[in-house]
């Protein structure tokens, strides 16, 4: 079964602050002949095109003209002023939601940590290197560079395919990185195995507690015939006891209501309570496009701690059951694969999505990463 969550964080209280850094950074390239301005969310091809340095990247042969950006080694870099009083604050991170794709991050010259997944958010302590006025850099390698790097380094057996087909003018062994896969070259599209931050990049501070992810999943009891929803939430506890409290979980529509005492340990960790939804509410399921309605009910969560601030999380619960039909076919080799949503057999159809642009930050759709996937580019023929 799959979780389906969509998100309004509220807070009340000054226990948490936040401040982007998207805008304006410095890129440069690995022996420094070139420095330039450079938006972020953004890459190295679109920043260059940007400040007219190269041609639009998509002209006749410039795929293999401009193979040298994606060879070469790029570092983001920016300061900034901290945009409150750093002594008020237990933890400070700097979060990167998307990094693409293998970097060193650094601040005010102190190395963080490093990055190899463009689908992965990474989030950085900087509560004890923060200063008032800051320097940081993200030093990225070449994916090209990394993903030959990684495959000369495994030795064990073979992963193919170790490079496209030559027509295609790609690059070697995506399939060592966890980057999106079309940008090393696929048939419908060219290779820029880009660098850059596509997504956004922030400082954020809090005491006591954070909540930093949030996810409902509906479940379907077949033997008490009953839906419950399981509610997970993962928490920083930034203070060094435990922190009590208690969590009330609302769903108006369902007249159902159910409030759970809670214990938060010191450290990151997760807290998972279940909601058994009222017997004698009628539940509409969620049905497909074109199956029947796409009902959701707002859940409200309200985590009330003893630390004393408050966390409300408006959410929407979607109810249905999932099933992968694998059974013995009579009379045919092999086994059946289909998929049956609240009991009723669904043939799921549908189209392949691919980027709209090589570049994340012009194509504007985020349709890969949403899925969380390693490979958002899977060929038309293949699906
Ligand atoms: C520096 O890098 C650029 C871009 O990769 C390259 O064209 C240039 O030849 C390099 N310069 C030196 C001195 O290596
Ligand atoms: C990029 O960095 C790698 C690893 O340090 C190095 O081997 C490579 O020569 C660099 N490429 C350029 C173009 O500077
Ligand atoms: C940054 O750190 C390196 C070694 O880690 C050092 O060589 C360099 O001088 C430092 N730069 C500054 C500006 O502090
Ligand atoms: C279930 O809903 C009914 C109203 O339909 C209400 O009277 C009852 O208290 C609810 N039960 C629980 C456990 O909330
Ligand atoms: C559900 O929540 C949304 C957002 O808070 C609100 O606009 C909507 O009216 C709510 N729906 C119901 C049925 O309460």
């Amino acid at each position: 079964q799959i979780a389906l969550g969509l998100v309004i964080l509220a807070i009340a209280g000054a226990h948490f602050s936040v401040r982007s850094l998207r805008g304006s950074w410095r890129l440069g390239n690995g022996n420094g002949s070139l420095r330039l301005p450079a938006e972020v969310p953004g890459c190295a091809h679109t920043a260059l095109h940007r400040r007219g340095l190269v041609q639009d990247p998509y002209y006749r042969f410039n795929d293999v003209m401009y193979r040298w950006i994606s060879l070469d080694n790029w570092t983001y870099s920016r300061t900034f002023k901290t945009p409150f009083d750093v002594r008020k604050w237990q933890r400070i991170n700097l979060v990167f939601e998307g990094v693409d794709t293998v970097a060193h991050i650094l601040i005010n010259n102190v190395t963080l940590g490093t990055t190899d997944n463009m689908f992965n958010r990474y989030s950085f302590d900087i509560t004890s290197v923060i200063k008032e006025v800051n320097f940081v850099e993200v030093r990225f390698l070449s994916a090209i560079s990394y993903a030959a790097e990684q495959s000369r380094c495994h030795t064990a057996y073979s992963i193919p395919p170790a490079c496209p087909p030559p027509v295609q003018k790609g690059e070697c062994h995506a399939n060592f990185i966890r980057k999106e896969q079309c940008s090393f070259g696929w048939d419908w599209g060219p290779s820029f195995p880009t660098q850059g931050i596509w997504k956004d990049v922030r400082i954020e501070a809090y005491n006591y507690y954070h909540l930093i992810y949030f996810s409902l999943t509906p479940f379907f009891g077949k033997s008490t015939q009953q839906w419950s929803l399981e509610i997970e939430s993962i928490f920083d506890v930034v203070s060094s006891k435990p922190i009590a409290g208690l969590v009330t979980v609302n769903i108006p529509k369902l007249q159902t209501q159910q409030t759970y005492n809670v214990k938060l340990q010191p450290g990151e960790g997760s807290i998972v309570l279940l909601v058994n939804i009222n017997k004698s509410s009628t539940v509409e399921a969620w049905w497909p496009n074109g199956h029947g309605k796409q009902t959701g009910y707002n859940v409200t969560t309200t985590f009330i701690m003893e630390a004393g601030y408050k966390i409300e999380k408006i959410s929407k619960a979607y109810f249905r059951t999932v099933e992968l039909v694998q059974e013995p076919i009579p009379g045919s080799p092999g086994l059946s694969f289909y998929f049956r949503i609240n009991g009723r057999p669904i043939f799921i159809k549908g189209s392949n999505w691919i980027p709209a642009d090589s570049f994340q930050d012009r194509g504007g759709v985020e349709g890969c990463d949403s899925f969380g996937r390693t490979n958002c580019c899977g060929s038309g023929s293949s699906d």
